[in-house]
C-alpha cells in the first residue's frame, strides 16, 4: 500500500496514519514527526526547522525532500505519508523520487473537517513524548488526565499548538497545500474524498471501505 493522507492541521492524518500502517503492515512517514525528533535531539536539521514550526510556516522544500529521500527508499516499498507532500514543489519532488524507485501511488486520500472543529481538536490535543501516542481532552481523552495510557509518560501540549500559531498553519494550509487536490486530480492518482468529521472508528471505516479493490 502507497498512500498519501491530506487535510489540514487536525483533520486526524496522523491518527488515521498509524491505524492504516498498523492495520496494513506498512510504515507511516510523518514528516511532522520527523521534524519534532529532530527538534528534540537538537541535530542541525532540528535546529532549522524549530524557526519555521515555531511560527506555524512550512520548513523549505529542500530540506523535507532530502530527508523523505533518506526514509522512502528504506520503506520496503509500502507507506502511508502522513504530512508529505505540502506543496507543489514538494509533489514534483516526490514524483521523481517515486521514479527512481519504480513505485506508483494507489491514492490520495483527503480528510475533510470544517475548521471550528480542527481548532477545537488541536486546543485539545495532548502527546506523549516518548511513544508519540495522541489524546484529545475532549474527544479521546487518557485514562489517567495528563498520562499516556500505552507508556505512563506525561502528556505534553505541542508548541504550535497555541491559538494563534494554529491560525497561521490553517492559512498556510489553505494557500501552499490545498492547492494539492487539484495536482493530483490532474495526475492519474485516484483521489478518494473522506468525512473527517465522525468519530475515528467512522472514519477509519470509511477510509477501508474506498481502499478496497472494486
Ligand atoms: P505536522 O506534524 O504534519 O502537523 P499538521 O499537518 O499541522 O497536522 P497535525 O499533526 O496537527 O494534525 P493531524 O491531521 O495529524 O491530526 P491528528 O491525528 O494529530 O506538521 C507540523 C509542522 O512541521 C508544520 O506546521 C511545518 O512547520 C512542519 N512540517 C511538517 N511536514 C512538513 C512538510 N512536508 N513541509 C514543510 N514543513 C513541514 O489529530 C488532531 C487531534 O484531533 C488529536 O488530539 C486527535 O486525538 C484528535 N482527533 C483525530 N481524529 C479525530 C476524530 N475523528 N474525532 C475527534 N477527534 C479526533
Amino acid at each position: 500500500m502507497r498512500v498519501i493522507l491530506l487535510g489540514a492541521p487536525g483533520a486526524g492524518k496522523g491518527t488515521q496514519g498509524a491505524l492504516l500502517a498498523k492495520k496494513h503492515g506498512v510504515e507511516r512517514i510523518s514528516t511532522g514527526e520527523l521534524l519534532r525528533e529532530a527538534v528534540r535531539r537538537g541535530t542541525a536539521l532540528g535546529q532549522e526547522a524549530k524557526r519555521y514550526m515555531d511560527a506555524g510556516e512550512l520548513v523549505p522544500d529542500d530540506v523535507i525532500l532530502g530527508m523523505v529521500r533518506e526514509v522512502l527508499g528504506g520503506a520496503g516499498g509500502g507507506f502511508i505519508l502522513d504530512g508529505f507532500p505540502r506543496t507543489l514543489e514538494q509533489a514534483e519532488g516526490l514524483d521523481a523520487l517515486l521514479e527512481e524507485l519504480e513505485l506508483r501511488l494507489d491514492a490520495v486520500l483527503v480528510l475533510r473537517v470544517d475548521e471550528d472543529v480542527l481548532v477545537k481538536r488541536l486546543s485539545g490535543r495532548r502527546s506523549c513524548p516518548e511513544c508519540n501516542a495522541v489524546y484529545n481532552i475532549y474527544f479521546d481523552p487518557p485514562a489517567v488526565a495528563g498520562v499516556c495510557d500505552e507508556c505512563g509518560a506525561k502528556l505534553v501540549e505541542r508548541a504550535d499548538d497555541d491559538a494563534d500559531t494554529v491560525r497561521r498553519r490553517l492559512q498556510v494550509y489553505e494557500r501552499q497545500t490545498r492547492p494539492l487536490i487539484d495536482y493530483y486530480e490532474r495526475s492519474g492518482t485516484p483521489v478518494k474524498y473522506i468525512d473527517g468529521d465522525q468519530p475515528v472508528e467512522a472514519v477509519q471505516a470509511a477510509i477501508a471501505a474506498m481502499l478496497k479493490p472494486a
